[in-house]
């Protein structure tokens, strides 16, 4: 039997995706096939990732997270489920740290529950923002889908506001947003949590055009 450590080396091996400087990933080499890619930034404990993956086995996946203990716990997940559609790199996204990925390649951005930086002086720091999703717009492929969903309110409002004044992204839903959970949904650790405290998520979806 594999001791802890084994397993992690094994599992590391089978999903670590390894981004050198200046590389541009190419997916037919990492997936050895021509199925779409999606990304998910913030992977967290991969609720999301792997349930979606796994229903979804004909498209690609690409988890990151910054945080070590994090991409070890996907690692494992994905292990012990035998998922072969997803990759995971540790990596900090920002504007700077995502050219590894080729221009109008990406089927759908995933961004689940991305910290809010709730204080004014720190909403600099929040992942959506003009030049972002700038960068977003050149990374999804022709009618690539942003897929963000977030509990906390005024976050909502700066995505909703964000998207509502962009001419290369339009809204699935009407008023910007839903409150209503598509049918497949899946919760990830934290949703379940900030319900549990009372803060229902806002779901919201944009078009790339
Ligand atoms: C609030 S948690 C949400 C995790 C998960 N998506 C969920 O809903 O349970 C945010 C996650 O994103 C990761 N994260 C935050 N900023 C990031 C960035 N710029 N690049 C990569 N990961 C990031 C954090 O390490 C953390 O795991």
């Amino acid at each position: 039997m594999l001791s802890d450590n084994e397993i992690l080396e094994e599992s590391r091996e089978s999903f670590e995706l390894q981004i050198e400087d200046n590389e541009i990933l190419d997916f037919q080499k990492i997936f050895a096939n021509d199925n779409p890619v999606r990304i998910e930034i913030g992977s967290g404990r991969g609720e999301f990732l792997i349930k979606t993956a796994m229903n979804q086995p004909e498209i690609n996946f690409i988890g990151v997270d910054l945080k070590e203990k994090r991409v070890k716990t996907l690692y494992r997940k994905l292990y012990a489920e035998k998922i072969g559609n997803v990759r995971i790199a540790k990596i900090f996204i920002n504007e700077e740290n995502i050219n590894f990925l080729p221009q109008n390649s990406i089927d759908r951005i995933y961004l689940q529950h991305p910290d809010p930086w709730p204080k004014k002086r720190h909403y600099h720091r929040r992942i959506i923002q003009h030049s972002f999703i700038d960068i977003m717009h050149k990374l999804l492929a022709k009618d690539g889908i942003v897929d963000i969903a977030t509990d906390h309110e005024d976050y909502a409002m700066w995505i909703v506001e964000h998207f509502n004044t962009r001419i290369d992204f339009s809204s699935i839903y009407k008023k910007g947003f839903t409150r209503e959970a598509e049918a497949g949904h899946v919760e990830t650790y934290f949703e379940k949590k900030k319900r549990e405290e009372g803060f229902e998520p806002y779901f919201m979806k944009y078009r790339s055009k």
